[in-house]
Order: C-alpha cells, then sequence, then structure tokens
C-alpha cells in the first residue's frame, strides 16, 4: 500500500498516522522500531536542517534498511522543505513523500511553487505524497521561552484551503488550527471547529496534517482526529526525549567513551515516546 492508501485507511476509520523527525540513525532506530513493536507504518520525517546533518541519501538508505529489517512499511519525508530546489533534491534522493512549505510566501506563490513541485515529483514517481501548506505556523522545535500568539491571519481558512487543493494538486494539507511549533508556555487550544470545516471544504482523498503536535494535550489531539485529522507531526517531545536522556547518562557515567552505550537510553527514550503517541492517535495494529 502506498502512504496515499494509509493515509485514507486513517480517514475512514479513523485514526491518524505519525510523524516523526529525525536527524541521527538511532532516532531512526527508534521510531522504526517502535512502529514494528506496535503493528504500524512508519513515518519518519527530516526537515532542511535535519537532511543537511543525516544527508538525504543516508535517510534513503536508512529507511530501505530499516524496512527490509523490521518488514514493516517506513515512508521518508521532506518536512518543510521551503524552496522548490530543496523538495526536488529530496524527490531525486528518492524519499517517497514530500512536504513543500511555502506558507511565508505570498498565495499565488504559494500555488504555483506548490504545483510546480506536485509536477515534478509526480512525474519522476508517480506513487509519491507531496503535501502543501497554508496558513502560518508559529514557532520552531523546541521548548518555548517566550509566549507565542497566534493571529487570527495566521489560521487556515476553509474556503481558500478548498482553493489551494484544487490549484496545486497537493496529495497532503499542512493547516494552522492553533497548532504552533515547539513546546508552549500555555496550553494550545485547537480550533476544532475550524478542521471540521476545512475537512468539510477539501476532497476525502487529500488528507489533513497538524503540525506542531508536541504538547497538545491528548483530549484535543483525539479530538482534532475525530474531526479528520489523518497525520500527526510529533518533533520537540523527541529532541527533549533524546537530549534529556543523554544529559542524563553522561551525568551518570561521565567517562563513558563508547557511543553504542551512551546513547541506548537516549533511543530508548524516543522509542517509549514514539509508542505513547502512536497509541494515543489510535494507530496501533493497523497494517
Ligand atoms: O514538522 C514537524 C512538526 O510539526 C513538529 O512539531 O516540534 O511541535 O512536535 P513539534
Ligand atoms: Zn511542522
Amino acid at each position: 500500500m502506498k502512504l496515499k492508501d494509509y493515509l485514507e485507511k486513517a480517514l475512514a476509520e479513523g485514526w491518524a498516522t505519525g510523524h516523526f523527525n529525525v536527524s541521527e540513525s538511532d532516532q531512526f532506530r527508534a521510531i522504526t522500531e517502535a512502529a514494528k513493536e506496535l503493528n504500524t507504518i512508519a513515518i519518519v520525517g527530516t526537515s532542511e536542517g535535519e537532511a543537511k546533518h543525516l544527508g538525504y541519501f543516508e535517510a534513503v538508505a536508512l529507511r530501505d534498511a530499516f524496512r527490509k529489517e523490521l518488514g514493516i512499511p517506513v515512508f521518508l519525508n521532506s518536512d518543510h522543505h521551503k524552496s522548490v530546489e530543496a523538495a526536488e533534491k529530496a524527490v531525486d534522493a528518492g524519499y517517497d513523500s514530500i512536504h513543500i512549505d511555502l506558507s511565508a510566501e505570498p498565495y499565488k506563490k504559494n500555488i504555483s511553487w506548490t504545483k510546480e513541485v506536485v509536477e515534478y515529483a509526480k512525474k519522476k514517481n508517480p506513487e509519491i505524497s507531496v503535501e502543501g501548506e497554508l496558513g502560518y505556523l508559529r514557532g520552531e522545535s523546541k521548548i518555548q521561552k517566550e509566549k507565542i500568539i497566534i493571529r487570527p491571519e495566521d489560521l487556515t481558512n476553509p474556503d481558500t484551503a478548498k482553493d489551494f487543493v484544487s490549484r496545486t494538486g497537493v496529495d497532503r494539507l499542512a493547516v494552522a488550527v492553533g497548532n504552533i511549533h515547539g513546546l508552549s508556555m500555555d496550553e494550545p487550544a485547537l480550533d476544532i471547529e475550524r478542521i471540521k470545516k476545512i475537512r468539510e471544504a477539501v476532497p476525502k482523498n487529500v488528507a489533513l496534517v497538524l503540525h506542531g503536535g508536541s504538547g497538545i494535550p491528548d483530549g484535543q489531539i483525539r479530538a482534532a482526529i475525530e474531526v479528520g485529522i489523518a497525520n500527526i507531526h510529533i518533533n520537540t517531545d523527541i529532541r527533549v526525549a533524546y537530549a534529556e536522556a543523554l544529559r542524563e547518562e553522561f551525568s551518570k557515567n561521565p567517562d563513558e567513551t563508547a557511543p553504542y552505550k551512551f546513547d541506548s537510553s537516549a533511543r530508548e527514550a524516543v522509542k517509549k515516546i514514539v509508542k505513547e503517541k502512536l497509541e494515543l492517535f489510535g494507530a496501533k495494529n493497523r497494517i
């Protein structure tokens, strides 16, 4: 089954697929092993910065290796690629999925460049899934030290969403519905009614994606899935777990120099979070 098929299955059955970011191969292992243990698919993402660190070809090779080793569907996404060139680089390297994020550009440019990426990607690989983004998502994947104010104009408008997907041909749409990137200082408040309206406006074969999944209370995540979110992105929660486990390991064993020893607790910490999220998303036993 293609990624598109799993996303349609998730929407029809009322669950969501998880998307988790990596910049190291041990995080890749943690995510794919967690998915294997829960008998579900793994979607692994690299932002431009993460991909630069790990390597595009290396990420593709890891995807192939974990598919082979674990025998589950593993999909690789170019998360928040912010130019046509960067997105095409991921297509050329063999990514299964592209997220072209031109949400900071004027609407017309967002449409024409996103469409250009869709056409380029589908020509190279008809099975590829392409995500566009509409609305403005503040923050970055870290623990926020300042309060982030979401403005009404940041939010995705349902009618514009309909227009955007029909003019670009994207398979997935990332929406701004009260979410931000990173762990916010105050409790996030998703606009569930808005998600519902976007879901009604956009054709069913286009998946709605919720970014900034870290720190959103479980009840809101469940409510978002109930009204049609089919894919949820998590980065900060696993970054924090990874970093905290490493810090603890070094404080307990300051003389340890073997990476395969000092990073195993960090890998386990990531795996634990990923399993918790996949269970929350209702993704268990879906392959
Ligand atoms: O694309 C990545 C995600 O949107 C990550 O968001 O760091 O708030 O979990 P997060
Ligand atoms: Zn994101």
